[in-house]
């Protein structure tokens, strides 16, 4: 009898490299791990070697930053997505290419079944659950970690007992999880809400305060609400992103705490770390605020939170992304400029912003001389504007009723 073909999406760490030989044990199933390379600062080769030691009967590393770059993060910037208006879904916005590589992998493998090692209490679960069905209702999803009920102390058993390499150097309290797009930062003191996140939960941000005394400016360069340079020289955007995560992590910016709405209906306390995302976030918006007119800004801003919770809700590849993501498009034809953003102890700041598109007339805003601007009409325009609530105001002083004198006053 041939052995069912499981599609497992493997980083290396512990709860994944138990799921290899747990599959092969309880399922009875062949192994073929996955790791997809989406900027984690990892030796993927020594990932897919440790994916072959653990039991896996072929490992593959797909390099997918480029890809991960223009079309995920790409998309999420355009939509300035911020999870509840503070987190840039670094996490979020890779599952879905993840499970995209573990469909390919399992339609040439012809496995039926892909596998991943998320906890039955996270949204990561849903997000591969989720973006496995629109892409291939045919195959079924396995979740040893949702099924097994083994603590930490008991999986680091079963590796010993099944030749899995542990190592306990790299032990550590926190749960990490890092992409082109951001660090997030889990477990420990951090489950204390009240209590603020140690230094050493940072890795890839200076501290504001040992962060270098003098500014530094980057300047980023937009074509259809696209970053495709920095400090002038044209980068591809994965590139870009790496970069700026340098100098902007140097300077402190970046760190994010956040106490967050899971899908699962969890409260839970996350610090990420997103040095380059808030950048280009703060950039891409004060582009647009030069470019577009404010009907179109203000429509744009629903669609962005609809369009930042599908994401983080596991519904990548559903056709209201799609339609969402049309409309988005749409908007970008104009977003084309430059922006320049003040990196200092911590914060990032929009210090100038030029467009050929730009809204902005110097000629109409100015209070100087070379004034344009018909400011006769202006009394007109309020008369018309201000109809509505004169009428409301005078109707309410005639219809008001007598006041009732108060018990103080009563003979
Ligand atoms: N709370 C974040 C999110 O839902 C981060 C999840 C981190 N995932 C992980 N496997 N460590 O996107």
């Amino acid at each position: 009898m041939t052995k069912a073909k499981v599609v497992l999406a493997y980083s290396g760490g512990l709860d994944t490299s138990v799921a290899i030989p747990w599959l092969a044990e309880t399922k009875g199933a062949e192994v073929v791990a996955v790791t997809v390379d989406v900027g984690q600062p990892v030796d993927l080769e020594q990932v897919r070697q440790k994916a072959l030691a653990s039991g896996a009967t072929n490992a593959y590393v797909a390099d997918a930053k480029a890809e991960f770059a223009e079309e995920f993060i790409g998309p999420a910037l355009r939509a300035n997505a911020l999870y509840e208006g503070v987190y840039p879904l670094s996490t979020a916005l890779a599952r879905p290419l993840i499970a995209r590589h573990l469909v390919r992998i399992a339609r040439k493998e012809g496995a039926p079944f892909v596998a991943h090692g998320c906890t039955g209490k996270g949204n990561d679960q849903v997000r591969f659950d989720l973006s496995t069905a629109g892409l291939a209702p045919e195959l079924e999803v396995i979740a040893p970690a949702r099924e097994w009920a083994m603590t930490r102390e008991e999986e680091i058993g079963y590796a010993a007992a099944h030749g899995v390499a542990v190592d306990a150097t790299k032990s550590s309290p926190y749960s990490t999880d890092e992409n082109l797009w951001g660090r997030s930062v889990e477990c420990g003191i951090l489950e204390d809400p009240a209590v603020e996140p140690p230094e050493e939960v940072y890795g890839w941000t200076r501290s504001p305060a040992e962060a270098p005394d003098a500014p530094e400016y980057v300047t980023i360069t937009f074509e259809r609400g696209t970053p495709v340079a920095l400090g002038g020289r044209r980068t591809p955007l994965h590139g870009l992103i790496a970069e700026l995560n340098r100098t902007a992590g140097a300077h402190g910016v970046g760190r994010i705490d956040h106490l967050e709405s899971r899908v699962v209906g969890i409260k839970s306390r996350e610090v990420y770390e997103c040095p380059a995302a808030l950048v280009l976030l703060a950039a891409h918006q004060a582009l647009e605020a030069l470019v577009l007119p404010r009907d179109l800004l203000d429509f744009k801003h629903g669609v962005e939170q609809r369009y930042a919770q599908l994401i983080y809700d596991g519904l990548w590849f559903t056709p209201l992304r799609e339609a969402l993501d049309a409309f988005v498009t749409a908007t970008q034809e104009r977003v084309l400029g430059e922006v320049a953003v003040k990196l200092f102890k911590g914060s990032a700041r929009v210090s100038g912003r030029r467009s050929p598109n730009a809204l902005y007339q110097a000629a109409l805003a100015t209070y100087s001389t070379g004034d344009q601007y018909r400011r006769q009409m202006a009394e007109g325009f309020i008369y018309v504007w201000g109809l509505p609530a004169r009428t409301w105001a005078a109707i309410g002083a005639r219809a008001a009723p007598p006041r009732i004198a108060s018990a103080a006053q009563r003979p």
